[in-house]
């Protein structure tokens, strides 16, 4: 029997900001490491530093590039006017606030970029209308309008956004959606500012706009979600399962509190998971590379553990597991190293280690062991390793010295 995939059409904006076709399983990569992830503190770049990173995430492939918040700072109104003069693929988006000096000062930063975008919007939430705005829900709609068909006045390509969608009541939220979208917004940002939602919930709030938005389907929804309980990557996951088109990420998934959603987490799910018949036009390969980038220039580094790019994450260093790896990588490891621009897998050697293990190692440097000597060296090597963390080449060098009398 046939398994039909159903890839549907829809009308986007192509590279010379023109109208074109494109079938919907695109999912675009909006990197904002400039923008959100850059408000890590203590992280601040450089311009120079900010057009090296933004030169890298090009060359990777990400469709748009957050390169800041124009109207913040003088310096920042430089590095998103300087990256639009030298990105050669990527949109380059400026955020501003629902305020029209904002959207001046970001449309004026953006005047050379060849495809500019301004991202604007406001909280939607009723914590963000009572306590941040002491507004209502009608006066927000109206700035949210004013603000999109203002930028609309400078780019075709404003997205909006709005702020603690998470927590927002969908009722109202599709309403919102309904009016920038008749305003003239392109883009959906629908953000768990506070990193609330659970996946299932997400992917709802997506499906719901969806089903309830008119004209949903000439926008593109995007995912903007934070990971203050850990599940930015596994919401972003849940809102483009249901109909969302972008996620809005960072290398890393460095970013405000506990940071924002990890685009090599997002973009290896999406390429592990076939059957999800979704794609990015990431370089994988460049993964490694560009994590190492972005710890060194804000100086905060990648924990061992991390996701795709830390250092332990194709590393194996128990006996159980290093035996099944060096059988077959596939027995515990479902990434290939060498897709992510790591070089091999890791086999680590610690008192957890087998004879397996130890074997492998030995033979790499020069040592073939029969089964008789292997029991002799391994004895000794129990005895390095309860000393030691990590044994390295030099230490199985010293046993065979030890040893050499034995066998
Ligand atoms: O988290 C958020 O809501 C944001 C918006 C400004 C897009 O970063
Ligand atoms: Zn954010």
């Amino acid at each position: 029997m046939f398994n039909r995939k159903i890839t549907t059409f829809k009308k986007i904006l192509d590279t010379k900001n023109t109208y074109k076709t494109m079938a919907t399983n695109k999912v675009e990569i909006f990197d904002t490491t400039l923008r959100d992830g850059e408000q890590v503190p203590g992280c601040k770049l450089n311009t120079e530093q900010k057009l090296i990173i933004a030169e890298r995430l090009d060359t990777l492939g990400v469709d748009i590039i957050e390169a800041g918040f124009p109207v913040s700072s003088p310096g920042d109104f430089n590095s998103v006017e300087q990256i639009g003069k030298i990105v050669k693929n990527a949109r380059v988006c400026g955020l501003t606030r629902a305020i029209e000096n904002d959207i001046k000062v970001a449309a004026e930063a953006l005047k050379v970029a060849k495809r500019p975008r301004i991202h604007t919007g406001i909280g939607t939430s009723d914590s963000h209308i009572t306590y941040k705005f002491k507004s209502t829900r009608e006066k927000i709609i109206e700035r949210g309008i004013a603000a999109v068909k203002y930028a609309k006045s400078f780019v075709e390509d404003v997205e909006f956004y709005a702020e603690d969608a998470g927590r927002t009541d969908n009722d109202y939220l599709a309403r919102v959606c309904e009016e920038m979208i008749k305003a003239g917004a392109t883009v959906l940002n629908i953000p768990d500012t506070t990193g609330y939602c659970l996946p299932n919930e997400y992917g709802e709030k997506i499906k719901y706009l969806k089903e309830n938005v008119k004209g949903i389907d000439n926008v593109t929804i995007s995912c903007h979600c934070h990971n203050d309980l850990g599940l930015a990557t596994a919401n972003s996951i849940s809102g483009v399962i249901n109909g969302a088109r972008q996620i809005e990420c960072t290398i890393n998934g460095i970013g405000e509190r506990a940071g924002n959603t990890s685009l090599e987490e997002v973009v290896m799910v999406l390429k592990q998971h076939p059957d999800l018949n979704l794609i990015t036009g990431i370089q994988t390969q460049l993964l490694y590379d560009t994590s190492q980038m972005v710890s060194d220039n804000m100086g905060i580094y990648v924990q061992p553990n991390k996701a795709i790019v830390g250092s332990n994450a194709f590393a194996h260093s128990s006996g159980i597991h290093q035996d099944g790896v060096i059988k077959n990588r596939e027995t515990y490891e479902i990434i290939d190293p060498k897709d992510v621009g790591v070089t091999e897998s890791a086999i680590v050697l610690t008192a957890r280690s087998g004879r397996a293990a130890l074997a492998f190692r030995a033979k790499k440097i020069g040592y073939e062991l029969t089964k008789l000597e292997l029991d002799v060296v391994y004895k000794e090597f129990l005895n390095f390793a309860d000393r030691k963390k990590e044994i390295g080449d030099d230490d199985i060098h010293q046993i065979m010295e030890v040893v050499k009398n034995k066998i």
